[in-house]
């Protein structure tokens, strides 16, 4: 039995985001290269992704490549472009056959230009498809994403385009690189590592967390519905008590 039939198909996260972490050390504890376990991870994004689009989720993020990530050693950061470009050249396709729209988030401008040719290649080629919207964060972090907010939000107050004392959280929002973006419901780091790493700092405020020792080239459908289950049976209060959340059910919170 698939853990897929205890999903509640109508309780589903609208957005799901993922920091994929451990390729290295599972590639490491075979006595392998880091890069190998890269090229696993890919075979983690494709079923995730399937996953995702086949069970109705209407957005997922993943966390590829970090600003801080470009401090790894050269031929790490190498590799990981190249497979970068290829495997997105290799999956327009199917991004298309199974109506997926693949964005981006990021400075991307720091990529090789043979890397971010195929990726905003990939982008125009799925713009108009109507399922499942793929996020890649790469080259990102929140970080960065807040200070190119600031700067631009400054830059536009000088100018006259907005009024400083007028800046609502809406405002804020469209300054993002994930303005036309939900914010996630559900985050997932795989690897063990209990931390963030500079992602989606912002958009993460309510987002339910979810941690698991499984390595990222080991993390699997089962594993996704394993998560989605878990954030089904969690209460969501945003700031109130369980009694306003869920009048009958007090004594169950936890
Ligand atoms: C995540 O796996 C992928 C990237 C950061 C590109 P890691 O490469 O961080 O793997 P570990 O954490 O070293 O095992
Ligand atoms: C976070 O993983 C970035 C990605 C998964 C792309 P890292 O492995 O780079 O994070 P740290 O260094 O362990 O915090
Ligand atoms: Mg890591």
């Amino acid at each position: 039995m698939s853990l897929i039939d205890n999903i509640d198909k109508k309780q589903l996260p609208l957005h799901i985001a993922i920091i994929m972490d451990g390729n290295g050390r599972w590639a490491q504890e075979k006595g392998e290269d880091r890069l190998f376990g890269h090229y696993q991870g890919v075979e983690s994004v494709r079923n995730i992704v399937e996953s995702s689009a086949e069970l109705g989720i209407r957005y997922l993020t993943l966390y590829a490549f970090s600003t801080e990530n470009w401090s790894r050693p050269e031929p790490e950061v190498n590799g990981l472009m190249i497979l970068l470009a290829n495997t997105i050249r290799q999956e327009v396709d199917t991004l298309n056959k199974n109506n997926i729209r693949l964005r981006l988030i990021g400075n991307i401008k720091m990529l090789p230009e043979y890397a971010s040719r195929e990726l905003l290649e990939a982008v125009e080629l799925t713009h108009s498809n109507t399922g499942l919207t793929l996020i890649i964060a790469l080259s990102y972090s929140s970080r960065w994403e807040l200070l190119k907010a600031v700067n631009h939000i400054a830059d536009d107050a000088k100018n006259g385009v907005l009024v400083p004392g007028a800046i609502t959280e809406e405002v804020l929002r469209t300054y993002l690189t994930t303005s036309e973006f939900p914010d996630p419901e559900l985050m997932i780091r795989t690897s063990g590592e209990y931390r963030i790493s500079n992602f989606l700092l912002y958009q993460l405020a309510y987002a339910e967390l979810y941690f698991t020792d499984t390595r990222w080239p080991d993390f699997g459908k089962e594993h996704l519905y394993e998560a989605i289950i878990n954030f089904q049976q969690r209460q969501r209060r945003f700031g109130k008590t369980a009694e306003q959340v869920m009048p009958n059910t007090a004594s169950d919170a936890h």
